[in-house]
């Protein structure tokens, strides 16, 4: 792996990432697909969004028998049919959402690796924005010690190493120090998913800022579960360089349009404000008249068109120095994301903000 950054504007950087199946510039987008059912397949979205990194789950993988035989046999890129970079992730997040998964973490690191996945993911320990800190304390140890253990077992395979501590700064940033000092490849800061649900986005700015303290700046940081462009500018000023997104396809099957202000409901729409080929081509009606399941594909397109594009944004800014401009005119149109700014000016953040 190599990891070389280009440009930089705020604590944001502009970077060339390479793996065994080749370039991806930063800040970017890996688009979940879950193997079972891929609503748009990695070939589409390479030929549409010119996508060179995509994530996808080895624990869904791992618990079919038949996905797993042939991933094993075969390599995860011929399972999904996709020559660039592929993540996995390790069953952490279902472990979270249905809280029934049993998993032995140093089984699920192997198996990554064995699929070829070119960055896999350790069994990180979830931590939830409701716990008491004693209970984040422990998840975070035991995750430092599951990542010790799994990085004798990473092959040639970069491995991410997820940075926890609920809502607590301190034991985020310890927790970021602890995993920097391993040679792991790739920090996600992971369990802010329920922060985003609920535009806890102030909680979230402390969070990475947290996580960026403790962090070795010269790796790759990941947003975990990000998936809603009106964050993406904030979040690369604030040092991060990816994030995933399964918010196209949630949205779509739930209705739902995103754009680069926030989420709109298709049926509230009287028109559609956006000019991506699927809106260019269909106009509201044209669209409503569509089956469901083709709708829902084409509103898919839409929101990963959308995304896509405000990547392109935010990669031009940073390169013209107006990245924090754009932050502010995004943090302009949410009042949660405008009070997430604030937090900023507080005078630790600002001073670390001034370094950069
Ligand atoms: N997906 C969304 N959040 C997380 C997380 O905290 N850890 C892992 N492994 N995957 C995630
Ligand atoms: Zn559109």
């Amino acid at each position: 792996m190599t990891f070389e950054i280009k440009e930089r504007d705020a604590a944001g950087r502009l970077c060339q990432f390479t793996t065994k199946h080749g370039n991806v510039t930063t800040p970017n987008l890996l688009p979940v697909i879950n193997p079972n059912k891929m609503m748009v397949t990695p070939k589409e979205m390479k030929k549409r969004f010119g996508t060179d990194i995509l994530i996808t789950n080895s624990y869904i993988i791992y618990k079919n028998p038949e996905l797993k035989k042939k991933a094993l046999e075969s390599g995860v890129h011929a399972l999904i049919d996709f020559d660039g970079s592929i993540m996995t992730d390790s069953g952490t997040f279902q472990s979270y959402v249905y809280g029934d998964v049993h998993l032995d973490p140093i089984e699920i690191v192997q198996f990554q690796r064995d699929i070829g996945s070119d960055i896999g993911t350790i069994l990180d320990v979830f931590g939830t924005p409701g716990q008491t800190k004693e209970v984040a304390e422990q998840g975070v140890q035991e995750t430092i010690e599951r990542a010790k253990k799994s990085i004798s077992h990473k092959g040639e395979m970069l491995l991410a190493c997820p940075v926890q501590g609920s809502v607590y700064p301190q034991l985020r940033e310890y927790c970021a120090r602890q995993l920097s000092a391993l040679s792991a490849d790739f920090f996600p800061i992971g369990g802010v998913v329920p922060l985003m649900e609920n535009q806890r986005y102030s909680d979230l700015v402390r969070c990475i800022l947290a996580a960026k303290q403790g962090l070795d700046p010269s790796k790759p940081v990941h947003l975990f579960g990000a998936g809603h462009p009106l964050i993406f500018s904030l979040a690369v000023a604030l040092g991060c360089d990816f994030f995933d997104s399964s918010a196209y396809a949630k949205y779509a099957n739930d209705g739902r349009m995103i754009f680069q202000w926030g989420t709109e409901k298709f049926d509230d729409l009287t028109e559609l404000p956006c000019s991506c080929p699927i809106c260019t081509k269909y106009s509201k009606e044209e669209l409503t008249e569509l089956d469901a399941k083709e709708r829902t594909l084409q509103i898919a397109l839409h929101n990963l068109y959308v995304s896509f594009t405000e990547l392109k944004i935010i990669r031009i800014a940073i390169s013209e120095g107006w990245l924090w401009k754009l932050v502010e005119q995004r943090a302009s149109t949410n009042p949660f994301l405008s009070d997430a700014l604030r937090v900023l000016r507080e005078p630790d953040h600002l001073q670390w903000l001034e370094q950069h």
